[in-house]
């Protein structure tokens, strides 16, 4: 399993955004973290020259770089997308370097809501966080802080952590878009195969943290689960 995106995340804070490459492991080099902007990355070259190519072509036409990971992984990447055109920039990206017949994209971002049904789930979402025994009992919210003009979505800002948690509380702006803009995202970036929302289940070991029938799990319950599972296929069924 490859996770460059993960490991360009890691990262994306710092210089913005020149490509550059560090390796890691003794030895034979096991470990490559490859760093730049998510929407101009272009075609990572698994040559041994330290850079990559660069080149936003999606084709299918082979050649250096081409269809080189099966798998790319973004947990939390795609939901900094304002737009569409943003949504795909960065699935050009993960096209241009996913195999053009098995590869497949799997990210974590904000929930599967359709754009008819958004606006309704951001006054509720808001309506329950002013409810404070359950942002501080949760020590998670999401607030919908604006409708953005292009009606294709919302921005938004996370906060997580509970009070006297002191440093470890942090919160973070970015947004919610439909879920059609992720899928037209996809298409447009060049993702020609099978676009999956999967239903999202707590594993157990994570409900087992807070007491599978807590409070906690109760409030949880109340507004759906916070994230959604989009799975995307480069091309194939
Ligand atoms: C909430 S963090 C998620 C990090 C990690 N995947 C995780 O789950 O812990 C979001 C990350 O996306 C990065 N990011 C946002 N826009 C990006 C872009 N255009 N290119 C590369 N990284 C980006 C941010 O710098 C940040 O590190």
């Amino acid at each position: 399993m490859v996770r460059w995106m993960d490991a360009l995340t890691a990262s994306a804070a710092g210089s913005r955004f020149s490509p550059h490459v560090q390796s890691s492991g003794v030895g034979r080099e096991r470990l490559r973290f490859v760093v730049g902007d998510a929407l101009t990355l272009g075609r990572i070259s698994l040559s041994n020259s330290n850079s990559n190519s660069n080149s936003n072509s999606n084709s299918d036409s082979g050649g250096v770089g081409a269809g080189q990971f099966t798998l790319i992984t973004g947990a939390w990447v795609l939901n900094y997308a304002a737009s569409l055109s943003e949504m795909t920039a960065r699935f050009t990206t993960i096209a241009a370097n996913l195999c053009p017949t098995s590869g497949v994209f799997a990210g974590i971002v904000p929930p599967a809501v359709a754009r008819a049904d958004l606006d309704a789930l951001a006054h509720e979402t808001n309506k329950l966080n002013k409810r404070s025994d359950r942002t501080a009992m949760m020590g998670f919210a999401r607030n919908y802080y604006e409708r953005l003009e292009s009606g294709d979505g919302w921005r938004t800002e996370t906060m997580a952590g509970r009070e006297g948690e002191g440093d470890g509380r942090v919160a973070f702006r970015n947004y919610h878009l439909a879920r059609e803009v992720y899928e037209e995202g996809a298409r447009r970036g060049g993702m020609k195969g099978r676009l999956e929302w999967r239903r999202v289940q707590m594993p157990l070991e994570a409900m087992s943290l807070e007491g599978s029938d807590s409070e906690f799990w109760r409030e949880y319950s109340v507004s759906g689960v916070h994230i959604g599972l989009f799975v995307a296929r480069r091309g194939g069924l």
